[in-house]
């Protein structure tokens, strides 16, 4: 069964988020409005809404992650749910239990929710393959193919500064090869109907097949920031990166980094985005980083209410008795 096959329930819903790939337009439109009925709850003085009180979410992270990992356990607080974290690094697998093994026992604990974490592509597609029907798994990022909801995190920021997609020209600078994040960004961007999405980076770091994407590729930092809106900036992969990719970090700030002078080059209201950890000095210059134009902070804020919009999307689905998504403040 494909990806997406699998993510869809016999009526079109949302029953696990792996891929924005194959989505509708229509399905990333509801999560972007779900996520902004969701934005003001972190500012209430109770932080909570109630929708899935008595539903079990487990983090099941194999890979290192501080943002993501704590803005999908506060996103399942604030939703009200009970969660696990289960550091896999720690767990029973390093003493020989077998994934599926560890996914059974888990299973019988009665949790509702995978959110899944790990270093090979596909393994959260391959845990969606395998957990009871009732279970839905988010991918919180899988090797370098996909990082959905932090593309959705990327677009619901990008909305709210520049509106609707059509008219945008948007750019994703750097390591474009290893990034799962640019892969999903892609996607996102283009079914949402952008007008032009640049890959901009050095040709060791831009997959070869890039232009089959529908993405214009540009090796000239300056070039390709002309007239953008907003700047997608990404960290060198070096964890991923098997031989020599760059001659030195030094050298890739000088032709790659943005600083406020590379920056002049893109509108001069266009934001600037980066899904963290920020590599200071070799993606992107601390003035630029920490200026009137970055939406660096509001990415992690963002991503809360967006992480609360696919849990409720895909729990809430169905019987309106076991509460099917009520936006909060929408009619009964
Ligand atoms: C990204 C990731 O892990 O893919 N970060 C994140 O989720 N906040 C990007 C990265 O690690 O560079």
């Amino acid at each position: 069964m494909s990806v997406r096959d699998i993510q869809l329930d016999d009526k079109g819903r949302l029953r696990h988020f792996l891929t924005v790939e194959g989505l509708s337009r229509q399905i990333l439109t509801d999560i972007l409005d779900t996520a902004e009925s969701f934005a003001t709850v972190g500012e209430q003085a109770v932080k909570k809404v109630p929708l899935l009180r008595g539903k079990t979410i487990t983090n099941l992270f194999f890979e290192s992650s501080t943002r993501t990992r704590t803005t999908f356990e506060l996103a399942a607080k604030r939703l009200s749910a009970d969660v696990l974290n289960i550091n896999v690094a720690t767990s029973s697998t390093s003493k020989g239990e077998s994934m599926l093994d560890m996914l059974r026992n888990l299973e019988a604990m009665h949790c509702d929710m995978f959110v899944v974490r790990h270093n090979r592509s596909g393994a959260a597609h391959f845990i969606a393959r395998h957990v009871a029907p009732h279970i839905s798994v988010i991918n919180g990022g899988d090797g370098c193919h996909a990082h959905p909801t932090q593309a959705m995190l990327d677009m619901f920021t990008i909305r709210r500064h520049k509106g609707e997609f059509n008219k945008l020209k948007v750019a994703i600078v750097g390591d474009i090869l290893h990034s799962r994040v640019a892969r999903s960004q892609i996607h996102a961007l283009s079914i949402l109907g952008a007008h032009e999405i640049r890959v901009i980076g050095p040709k060791t770091l831009i997959p070869r097949d890039a232009s089959t994407f529908g993405v214009h590729v540009v090796h000239d930092l300056r070039a390709g920031l002309s007239d953008v809106d907003a700047v997608l900036m990404l960290r060198l992969q070096r964890e991923r990166m098997e031989g020599a990719f760059l001659p030195s970090e030094h050298e890739y700030f000088q032709l790659y980094g943005l600083n406020e002078d590379t920056l002049a080059h893109a509108k001069p209201d266009a934001i600037v985005l980066h899904p963290g950890p920020i590599n200071r000095g070799v993606e992107i210059d601390s003035r630029v980083a920490d200026g009137a134009r970055s939406v660096i902070l509001e990415q992690v804020t963002n991503g809360i209410a967006v992480r609360m919009a696919v849990m409720a999307m895909v729990l809430g689905r169905g019987n309106a008795d076991e509460g099917e998504v009520r936006r909060p403040g929408a009619e009964r």
